[in-house]
């Protein structure tokens, strides 16, 4: 690959996520594992995956599936062992591809030692581990703040007759980040993994870590509908986002940067101007805060365009961009926008500057599995029934072939398998050239191989109702102009001032590969290209 020695890996790669319950199970119990993930190595170094995240994979309980950490030094043993994990590390290296983990560090289990310390007396010496609090003179809880998963987001405690805050379930008591000691244990779990040699860490709610000093009441979200989770009932302006969690993140910061070339990603849903702080004054917060921009818009060019160019234009100087179009918490891609629109995103996100993270399966256009009332397992989705909110149906198995249970297992999983599988897998789609899988790849690839896609410039050049074009410049003179159709109709994309001239090299539609373009540039409808430019000498 090449790319000047002074670029941070984490800039040029493309991450990876991986879910590990539904990834490739290897040891036959439904869920996936470790051993499981060793097996794909060879699959995502084919792809030209540089970096993969692994949801957690600490021991838990999993009341949340894995953000409930028990003990976080350890493995679960549903995952695997120790030995497993540092196995993973080496096979994953060895292939040139970094592991980033998953740090939870806003809320343990309630079955982590220090909670079950905590909870013991008034008077342990954890009790300011976690954020109790005495109700009010009526027995009421402390304040008005509600937890993401539905309902109070305080729990009472009858044995010590206190209230502990929970932002998610109450079976996630929230840690007390002002509590040095706290910090210092959490420090130190990070150093574990660091001394073994994973490579960084994707932060979960970073954004939650520390609670408005007095706990004042949540003011209420004039734009709430029913629809929504009851969380957003209220503007959590006092229980998020609060400006002391920028220490914190510094001190994290610090911590993974002793090591060298690692990096903190912060899982942070918040508009432009407030995530941005998230990089820190000196850019000494987060590598990388989360850009969720393209996973809540609407698919509509202008709303898209103007938000690429907002984002752009608000990071701080050495602010590194990055993208995302799903996770394990979002409606999958192309439930959202569709198949067709699903290819046109593939290459706005890997030709986009700034680092893309892809959530294991979009790269085959897995869909969302309509799971059965009687079969959610999600702790949203069954706390509130009636919303629709299970995120179950973005984390079925990941579709490996169509033998049963899609190759992720050889016995029923943990969740049911989508029906498309024989059709949307990747033994099917590898060798098929007009495949999602072959789409990915070859962008990959190009981006891999091309410092102006990799680290260039972004430069908007046209947006109208219909369509997106920029470019990417490299300092070396290299130059690609991409053009995206957001719509089915087909659409004229016209060169005004400046004749650019170049060929097609990746499209969604492959038979347009090595179509020269000149002048005005016609694309069907769901179309996106991608154009080499002839060096500007040659341009007319
Ligand atoms: C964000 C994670 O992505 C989500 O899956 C989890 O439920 C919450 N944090 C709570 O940890």
């Amino acid at each position: 690959m090449s790319m000047p020695e002074n670029v941070p890996w984490w800039k040029t790669a493309v991450i990876y996520q991986i879910y590990p319950r539904s990834f490739s199970d290897a040891n036959r119990d439904g869920i996936g594992d470790l051993q499981g993930i060793i097996g794909k190595l060879d699959y995502l170094q084919w792809l030209g995956i540089r970096a993969i995240w692994i949801s957690p994979i600490y021991p838990s309980p999993m009341a949340d599936f894995g953000y409930d950490v028990s003990d976080y030094t350890g493995i679960n043993p549903i995952f695997g062992t120790m030995a497993d994990f540092d196995r993973l590390l080496n096979e994953a290296h060895a292939r040139d591809l970094n592991v980033l983990l998953d740090f939870v560090p806003n809320h343990t289990s309630d079955r982590h030692p220090w909670f079950i310390e905590s909870k013991r007396s008034k008077a342990s010496p954890k009790r300011d581990w976690y954020i109790w609090h005495d109700g009010k003179p009526d027995g009421s809880a402390p304040n008005n703040w509600k937890s993401v998963f539905g309902g109070d987001a305080w729990e009472w405690d009858a044995d010590t007759e206190q209230y502990y805050y929970h932002g998610f379930l109450k079976e996630q008591p929230d840690l007390n980040w002002r509590n040095s000691a706290v910090q210092e244990a959490m420090y130190n779990a990070m150093r574990f993994w660091l001394d073994k040699g994973v490579d960084g860490f994707r932060v979960d709610v970073m954004w939650h870590m520390i609670k408005d000093a007095q706990l004042r009441d949540n003011p209420p979200n004039p734009d709430y509908v029913e629809s929504q989770p009851t969380y957003n009932q209220l503007l959590p302006v006092y229980s998020t986002d609060q400006p002391e969690v920028h220490a914190i993140v510094a001190e994290m910061r610090k911590v993974v940067d002793a090591y060298g070339d690692r990096v903190i990603i912060g899982e942070i849903y918040l508009p432009i101007q407030q995530l941005m702080a998230y990089y820190g004054p000196q850019n000494d917060g987060a590598h990388m805060p989360f850009n969720f921009l393209l996973l809540n818009l609407p698919w509509h060019a202008p709303e898209i365009s103007a938000a690429i160019d907002q984002y752009e234009g608000a990071l701080p100087a050495e602010g590194w961009p990055n993208w995302v179009l799903g996770n394990h918490d979002r409606p999958r891609l192309t439930s959202r926008i569709g198949e067709h629109q699903a290819r046109v995103a593939a290459v706005l996100l890997l030709t986009l500057r700034g680092t893309p993270t892809l959530y294991y399966g979009d790269e085959i256009g897995m869909h969302d599995v309509p799971i059965p009332a009687e079969e959610i397992r999600d702790p949203q989705g069954l706390n509130m029934p009636d919303k629709d909110l299970s995120r179950d149906p973005c984390r079925t198995p990941m579709q490996w072939s169509d033998r049963p249970y899609a190759g992720f297992s050889e016995v029923a999983p943990w969740l049911r398998v989508d029906k498309k599988y024989a059709r949307v897998n990747v033994e099917a789609q590898r060798n098929n050239y007009f495949s999602m899988l072959s789409l990915y790849r070859k962008l990959i690839q190009l981006r891999n191989g091309e410092p102006a896609l990799n680290q260039g410039t972004y430069t908007p050049i046209s947006s109208t109702d219909q369509l997106i074009a920029y470019r990417r410049d490299s300092p070396h003179g290299d130059s690609f102009l991409i053009i995206l159709n957001l719509t089915s109709r087909p659409c004229r994309y016209r060169q005004t001032d400046l004749l650019l001239k170049g060929q097609v090299v990746v499209a969604t539609a492959p038979e347009l590969e090595d179509t020269p373009i000149e002048a005005d540039i016609y694309l069907s409808g769901d179309e996106g290209i991608v154009v080499r430019l002839e060096p500007i000498g040659n341009t007319s």
